[in-house]
């Protein structure tokens, strides 16, 4: 098993110590983020649990954000240089609005930085948007479907 690289960082909006780790797919945490994934992904569309793996799962890299040790987010993301895929985002709906999403998002930019790419994009849910758009992201594109509700492409440049 890889070693999980760990850090600390203080949620602002609540107080919360939040901790934002990495795990590879053999990790005991990674059941935890399959059923987050399902819970907040997958169910509310209709989806059965399964659907959530992706293809280029294993080789991609997962973080997660733990609050007392219990998953509440994570986010994916597949390195293809110079730009990286970032995929399966998502916040327990009882910790959303408080800063997790966005943690977790800073965190995978300065670890694609960090991995010599410059850009990170992603196939967003419309409704949800303007989330990336908050993030620094801009929409490339006219929106499309996929799993049956419209996306749009939104993609960010970062720097080391
Ligand atoms: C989208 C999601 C990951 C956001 O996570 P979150 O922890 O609630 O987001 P944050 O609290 O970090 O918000 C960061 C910023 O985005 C804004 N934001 C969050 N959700 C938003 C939304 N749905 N629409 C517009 N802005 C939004 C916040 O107001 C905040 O802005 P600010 O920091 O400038 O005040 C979360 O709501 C979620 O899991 N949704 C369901 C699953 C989903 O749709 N995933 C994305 C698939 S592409």
């Amino acid at each position: 098993m890889r070693l999980r690289r760990a850090s600390a960082v203080w949620n602002n909006h609540s107080g919360t110590m939040i901790q934002i780790i990495e795990i590879t797919s053999d990790d005991p945490l990674y059941e935890s983020e399959r059923l987050l994934r399902v819970k907040v992904l997958r169910e509310p569309l209709g989806m059965p649990g399964g659907t959530e793996f992706f293809p280029f799962e294993i080789e991609s890299r997962h973080l997660l954000a733990l609050l007392d040790d219990k998953v509440i987010g994570c986010v994916l993301f597949h390195p293809r240089p110079p730009t990286v895929k970032l995929f399966q985002m998502a916040v327990y709906p009882e910790f959303q609005g408080m800063g997790v999403g966005r943690l977790l998002v800073d965190h995978l930019e300065k670890e694609a930085a960090a991995a010599g790419l410059t850009s990170v994009f992603c196939h967003a849910r419309w409704e949800i948007h303007r989330f990336y758009t908050r993030l620094g992201y801009q929409p490339v594109g006219e929106p499309f479907e996929e799993i049956g509700i419209k996306h749009v492409k939104m993609e960010k440049r970062i720097e080391r």
